[in-house]
């Protein structure tokens, strides 16, 4: 368990994370049955719990890589998407499956889906764990979705706070 965790209140445990990680992915197995090679792409850093949860309850072949961009500055989305580490391998007629941590703004995730496609992916697709009613800025389509969260700061699963607080097993509000 994290050290300095005292101070924050749980808003998804790690038995309801368990759970919902297992319903997505059963999903998401059927849904790409049969479909070809399917490619995850982890958005880092805060996918990257989720997503090593998420790939391990899978009974599909899947490859994984990473992308990784920037909107935040401490708490506050700063309205522009950098990319900062492109992917390691050719998106080209790929059937992609981008898995998050959480869409605020909606912003990253639509700057992404639209460089994949615009780089001739076979197919685009969004899985997130967390889903921020209330705040977005921008329609992007969620395809998968485990739990709509309230406008608050939260960390932990991969969710950080100045970059502490990813190694929380559970969701909390800062
Ligand atoms: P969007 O582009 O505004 O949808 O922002 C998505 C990104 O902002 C996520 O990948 C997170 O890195 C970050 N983010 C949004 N809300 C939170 C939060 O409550 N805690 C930690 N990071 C967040
Ligand atoms: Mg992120």
């Amino acid at each position: 368990m994290a050290k300095n965790s005292n101070k924050l209140k749980i808003l998804i445990s790690e038995e309801k994370i368990k759970q919902k990680v297992a319903e997505l992915a059963k999903k998401i197995s059927k849904d790409y049955k049969n479909k070809g090679k399917l490619l995850i792409v982890g958005i880092l850093k805060g996918s990257t719990i989720f997503l090593s949860d998420l790939v391990r309850q899978l009974d599909i072949d899947c490859e994984i890589d990473f992308i990784a961009v920037r909107s935040y500055d401490g708490k506050d989305s700063t309205g522009v998407v950098q990319l900062i580490m492109d992917l390691y391998d050719n998106p080209v007629g790929k059937n992609i499956l981008i898995v998050e941590d959480i869409v605020d703004t909606g912003r990253t995730l639509k700057f992404l889906k639209q460089n994949l496609i615009s780089r001739k992916a076979k197919s685009v697709k969004i899985c997130v764990l967390l889903n921020k009613v209330g705040k977005r800025k921008t329609k992007v389509k969620i395809d998968y979705k485990g739990f709509d969260v309230p406008n608050k700061f939260l960390v932990g699963y991969g969710l950080d706070y100045n970059e502490k607080y990813r190694n929380l097993p559970y969701i909390a509000v800062l």
